[in-house]
């Protein structure tokens, strides 16, 4: 199943298992804002791949004022609780369904957010991506990613999947695990490593990794 379908799916209950199946969810997205390197008061014209129900997005509006988000999902039901959480910050708003792969903005953005979709790539289908992004931003754009990555070994792996499974069990119902396994079929990880490295094939620098814990990852690239 593609990944809009599984989310597609799964929107209604998307937004209240978040904390529970992401053991440093605080600290997490926490990172990925602090990794944008603007002035809360910026006219910050920001794009958020994989944009989901808004969770990102609404962050990134409130530490941000001034800024504005175009968020891109290619499934509308997730868009649709998007437009309902992000109600209060009309004007400040775009609201795309598609896939993100094949986006074409009519001028570059400032900033490039992702969180939790870049992983439904296998391998050199992400590198394609990065090399996208790179052209939809502007020189000294920035991209942000906070997503998870596999371990580069076996047995580095199996302990974040340990990590992940003895973390959540406790904290979200058993239903609600079985939907999230069910997700994970959609997955399609990459190293840390192999990724930040397509980040500089595509032409980014001072590529940096902010926050790592077990397989969740935030990290960026600037276009020079
Ligand atoms: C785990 S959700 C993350 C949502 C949000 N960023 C968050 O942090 O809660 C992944 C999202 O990526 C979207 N997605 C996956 N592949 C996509 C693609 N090729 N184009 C657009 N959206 C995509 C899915 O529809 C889903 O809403």
């Amino acid at each position: 199943m593609q990944a809009e379908a599984v989310f597609t799916k799964d929107a209604q209950d998307y937004d209240q298992s978040r904390r529970g199946l992401i053991p440093c969810f605080e600290d997490f997205y926490g990172a990925a804002i602090q990794a944008l390197p603007f002035d809360r008061e910026d006219p910050v014209h920001f794009l958020d791949l994989g944009a989901g129900t808004g969770l990102l997005s609404e962050m990134v509006l409130e530490s941000f004022p001034g800024s504005t988000v175009t968020l891109i999902d290619a499934s509308d039901a997730m868009l649709g609780r998007a437009r309902e959480r992000l109600v209060n910050h009309d004007g400040r708003t775009r609201f795309v369904t598609a896939d993100y792969r094949a986006f074409e903005a009519d001028s570059p953005f400032d900033a490039i957010v992702s969180a939790l979709s870049i992983h439904h790539f296998a391998g050199r289908a992400k590198a394609r991506l990065f090399a996208r992004a790179w052209n939809l931003l502007r020189p000294g754009g920035m991209f942000v990613n906070a997503d998870q990555v596999c371990g580069a070994d076996g047995e580095t792996e199996n302990a974040y999947r340990r990590h992940w499974f003895g973390s959540v069990r406790e904290r979200v119902s058993g239903e609600e695990l079985l939907r999230s396994l069910d997700r994970l079929q959609a997955d399609r990880m990459s190293t840390l490593e192999e990724q930040l490295n397509w980040l500089r094939e595509a032409g980014f620098d001072r590529v940096a990794t902010w926050f790592q814990n077990f397989s969740f990852v935030v990290y960026s690239g600037r276009r020079p």
